[in-house]
């Protein structure tokens, strides 16, 4: 059985390095891309060797590693034939020289050429101090690319290997891993409102003191991560939450079921698709004190009230969005799930147990539709994000054709 987990296929790259000190993170790079299954041929200027060595690079990415382009005992034509097997080129990090080149498309070495050569898109990741990337010349240089359509990943701001502090880091491994992947995400959700809400939700009960769960709301972000990397345009409603926000989400913050509550109904009528991922509190006080509650001598009676349901709310509209929902068990996983998939009346529910999913980086899905059940087996959390994405894109296109 061809598993629900599985990529497309397996895309190849040319990663290119060019001479600056963050070289030493495309090694890290190299074996993130090697571990999702990308094909990585490594390309290197001779300067790039001064900072780190060809040999490291051939035993991240499995394969020698181009770097001389008179050195004709491999293949005369490597630059013509690595970039017509490539699916995309990707340059990190990409020194402000390099960059010029790129514009000018100046073919003076093997990266150059098979960057001039190329049929394929190109993606840059510069890495510079901040007075060059400043640089008015730099500047035109990036425009001048991006006209040219090639896309441009970066740079972050940040402590540079100079000792000075602004734009030009390049971005860290795992944002480049993250950022190659969702480019070669089909956008099968462009043009499409994808409504989501994330995180725990905090019910005040005094000044000082309140309600709230564990959810550290990985789940939710990386859900509308892999939104973003199909195309989606993505509303993010999100509980407190110490994450950085999903770039491209519009992000709005909320505290409170009932806030969280207000921000769905006032985005909800343009959504084609609501997932409800976050760990609402089931009950709020029925009472909030202004003031912080003095300790007294006995028992303490705090009168809960429901909170309201927003994913049962959602689903229950005339017009409902293709609407998704996620169920946190601590036991009898499969049945509880199924029995809240029927009662909220979604077409799909996400169920995990509760104590392997809260605030963990990795988790386990099972999927419940119409169908039955599809497991999605223990996985980082955007991983899982992009293969639940996967499944319900298709049940709402389903949904859309009858
Ligand atoms: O009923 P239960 O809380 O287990 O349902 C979980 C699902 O319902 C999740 O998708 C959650 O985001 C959503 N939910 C909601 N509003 C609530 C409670 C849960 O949207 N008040």
């Amino acid at each position: 059985m061809r598993s629900i987990m599985k990529q497309t296929q397996t895309k190849r790259i040319v990663l290119g390095l060019t001479g600056g000190i963050a070289a030493y993170k495309t090694a890290e790079l190299a074996r993130l891309l090697v571990k999702q299954n990308v094909d990585v041929q490594v390309a290197m200027t001779e300067a790039a060797c001064r900072f780190i060595t060809p040999a490291t690079m051939q035993a991240l990415s499995g394969r020698p590693v181009l770097v001389n382009q008179w050195d004709a005992t491999e293949n005369s034509m490597a630059h013509i034939s690595a970039s017509r097997a490539a699916d995309a080129i990707v340059i990190a990090p990409a020194t402000a020289d390099f960059i010029a080149k790129l514009a000018l498309g100046l073919a003076g070495d093997l990266l150059s050429t098979l960057c001039l050569a190329r049929d394929c898109p190109l993606l840059v990741a510069p890495a510079m101090n901040k007075q060059m990337w400043e640089n008015p010349a730099t500047q035109r240089n990036i425009a001048q690319l991006i006209a040219d359509g090639v896309t441009i990943l970066g740079p972050a701001c940040g402590v540079q290997a100079c000792g000075e502090e602004g734009m030009g880091r390049m971005l860290e491994a795992e944002e480049l891993a993250r950022d190659i992947l969702a480019f070669f995400q089909p956008k099968l959700l462009s043009g499409v409102k994808v409504l989501l809400t994330a995180g725990p939700t905090y019910e005040a009960i005094d000044a000082v003191r309140g309600i709230t769960n564990r959810s550290s709301g990985k789940m939710g972000y990386a859900v509308a991560q892999a939104a973003l990397e199909l195309g989606a345009d993505v509303i993010l409603i999100s509980g407190p939450t110490a994450l950085s926000k999903p770039q491209g989400a519009q992000v709005e913050d909320v505290t409170s079921a009932a806030e969280m509550f207000d921000a769905v109904k006032q985005h909800v009528a343009d959504a084609d698709i609501f997932i409800g991922v976050a760990a609402v509190a089931d009950y709020r006080a029925a009472q909030v004190s202004e003031q912080k509650i003095k300790k007294g001598e006995g028992k303490l009676t705090l009168e809960l009230t429901p909170n309201p349901d927003i994913l049962a709310y959602v689903a229950g509209l005339p017009k409902p969005p293709f609407c998704v929902g996620f169920a946190a068990e601590s036991e009898n996983l499969r049945e509880y799930a199924e029995a809240k998939r029927r009662a909220k009346k979604i077409p799909l529910l996400a169920a995990n147990l509760a104590q392997q999913a809260i605030g963990s980086d990795a988790n386990e899905l099972i999927l419940f539709d119409d169908a039955g059940e599809h497991v999605l087996p223990h996985s980082d959390k955007l991983t899982l994000a992009r293969a639940l994405l996967r499944h319900a894109v298709k049940l709402y296109q389903q949904g859309k054709q009858q």
